[in-house]
């Protein structure tokens, strides 16, 4: 793909210059998977509204990329209505049954292994991405739901060409699509893993869909569908006996409502993102690291802060270091638990923290600030031990001829969910309860909250974040990614590359990224991909290690070789009102536009 050459920094709308092809007045879709887009874009041609072919896509990628979203898990979809200039989330994350407990992943105050717990129907959350999906429809779309479901249905019942990722994720499955036999026939038929271009039928799935598109979303969260995801997520490891049986009752299926929330409104640099707000930690964590680094010339490279340069891979290593400091204590559910959303953005909680940031070298393990004296409601809590937390999910995004805009990321937790596919109906339950604290962190004496321990209806904490860039109160770019809590980074890294380094928006996402997630945290970095470009240089990651940096191997190699996330996203130039999209190599992404 050719690339332009990148953009002066002072040239604010340069990334409105996409290199991609896809240009269009009338709609652009942006997904991880091309028979995903496909679904998108035909509802756009037949007249649908962005939120239409949201739905569409979502739909498909349960058939084409089943390992990492479905109507068995959750997500956050963002919305810009065009004509009243509001923007919505439509929260559908996975909540806690009824019977859920603090203890119920360390019932001996152990911490269950997690490879256990996450493959047994006590880590399946009550599914929200169908309810989700119908509500936006019914609010904001303008097709019926069983039209949305159409491609997805053909894709099931006619199949489709496995792709490379789906191969190789197959393969690569820390065994959850050989733990049962429901997920083995799909994924292992006769024990062979599916691999590249094999075809993949999925008649149960096509049946669950078909039957949802008659009966509408009551078909799953009530009656047989319903009944049949009580009796899966009964299923247990041998190892955890009934302590690792699923909690969820029919009730629970029954009673499961989204929430609808305004996003999380953060400023950079005069641009304006809106991003989600808990139960995510995404929106905050990221809007964190950009208010720390504000003091700093990113992207100014005749002082020494160029993409890739020593500084600014050390700056921005920092920022993440104390906004997951952070992160581990303070976010979690704020239905559930309050979150000191005030005090964590606050200029001048961010500036005392910003100044913990030396240039001349890293700086010890900090711990979470204590945000009290910007915002009298934080009641600190005490460290609780974080979650393991998978790569896997996905993100799109659309925009309509109306300049409507969905920016969406939905989830099955790890890669593969549970790895339980309900019997008889073709799609995978997500493992998403654990994302909460295995560990129950709660301590009355100590004022400890216990901001993201297990309790009946909460919403584990996730590090999703769609995200919207606004400029003049117009969104003119909306992106996310996959990736657990790297996809924090992930959009980070892509919001610096965009106002700081003045990319377009395809050399925002093909540049390698850089990620550290836990306070005491190694880097992460990517380059071992051909496409990722400009490189880290040997020579910066030797500054780093200088600096005290770990996770990039011995001096004098190099150890950028990760991928992390998959952003997909689209772009609307408010000079011209041509819409653009932009998606990643890491995965298939796809862009199509809708022609005039
Ligand atoms: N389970 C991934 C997330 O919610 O961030």
């Amino acid at each position: 793909m050719p690339l332009r050459l990148p953009c002066l920094r002072w040239f604010a709308l340069c990334l409105f210059s996409s290199s991609v092809l896809a240009v269009s007045p009338d709609g652009v879709v942006s997904v991880s998977h091309p028979a995903a887009a496909a679904a998108g874009a035909r509802m756009l041609a037949a007249g649908g509204n962005a939120i239409d072919a949201a739905a569409a896509v979502q739909f498909a990628l349960n058939v084409v990329e089943p390992q990492s979203s479905g109507i068995g898990g959750g997500g956050f979809m963002m919305v810009y209505l065009a004509k009243t200039g509001e923007t919505f989330v439509v929260d559908s994350r996975e909540r806690a049954p009824a019977k859920a407990s603090a203890d119920m992943f360390a019932p001996d105050g152990l911490a269950m292994p997690f490879p256990l717990a996450s493959t047994s129907g006590l880590a399946v959350g009550v599914p929200g991405t169908l309810r989700g999906v119908d509500t936006a429809l019914r609010r904001w779309g303008t097709k019926k739901l069983a039209d949305t479901l159409v491609p997805a249905i053909e894709l099931a019942e006619r199949g489709f060409r496995v792709n490379r990722f789906l191969a190789q994720d197959i393969v690569n499955d820390s065994g959850r699509t050989q733990l049962y036999p429901e997920t083995a026939a799909i994924f292992r038929p006769n024990g062979v893993p599916l691999a590249e271009g094999d075809w993949l039928v999925q008649r149960d799935l096509a049946n669950t869909l078909k039957r949802i598109a008659a009966e509408g979303p009551d078909a799953f969260y009530r009656g047989a569908i319903a009944r049949a995801i009580i009796k899966a997520q009964q299923r247990t490891r041998d190892e955890l006996g009934t302590a690792g049986q699923g909690r969820m009752g029919l009730a629970d299926l029954a009673q499961y409502r989204v929430a609808i929330r305004k996003p999380l409104i953060g400023q950079y640099r005069g641009w304006t993102l809106a991003t989600m707000p808990p139960p995510s930690s995404g929106g905050l964590t990221m809007l964190q690291m950009l208010g720390l680094l504000e003091r700093v010339p990113l992207g100014d490279a005749s002082q020494g802060y160029g993409f890739g340069s020593p500084n600014t891979l050390h700056a921005m290593t920092e920022a993440m270091r104390l906004a997951f400091a952070d992160r581990a204590v303070w976010i979690g559910d704020d239905d559930a638990v309050p979150v000191p959303r005030a005090g964590l953005l606050h200029p001048g909680y961010l500036a005392t923290r910003s100044a913990l940031i030396r240039m001349d070298g890293r700086m010890d393990t900090p711990q979470a600030g204590d945000p009290k004296p910007w915002d009298p409601t934080a009641v600190r809590p005490a460290p609780s031990r974080a979650p393991a937390e998978s790569l896997q999910t996905t993100h799109f995004a659309v925009v309509d001829r109306w300049g409507n805009v969905v920016s969406y990321t939905s989830t099955i937790e790890f890669t593969w969910g549970s790895g339980i596919t309900v019997p008889g109906h073709g799609f995978l339950l997500n493992n998403e309860l654990t994302d909460f604290n295995f560990v129950p962190g709660f301590d009355a004496a100590a004022g400890n909250p216990g901001a993201n321990d297990v309790s009946p209806g909460k919403r584990p904490r996730s590090s999703m974040a769609p995200t919207m860039l606004f400029r003049n109160g117009k969104p003119v770019a909306a992106w996310g990614s996959p990736g657990g809590a790297t996809i924090i980074n992930s959009v980070f890294n892509v919001t610096l590359n965009l106002i700081d380094h003045g990319m377009t928006m395809q050399q925002a996402i093909i540049a390698p990224r850089l990620s550290v997630t836990h306070a005491a945290g190694r880097i992460s970095c990517e380059g071992g991909e051909a496409f990722m470009r400009p490189r880290i240089s040997v020579a910066a990651q030797d500054a780093l290690r200088a600096l005290g940096h770990a996770g990039l191997g011995e001096a004098g190699t190099d150890g950028c070789m990760d991928t992390i996330g998959s952003v997909q996203a689209v772009v609307i130039d408010p000079a011209t009102g041509l819409h653009h999209g932009a998606a990643d190599p890491r995965r298939e992404g796809t862009v199509i536009r809708v022609k005039p």
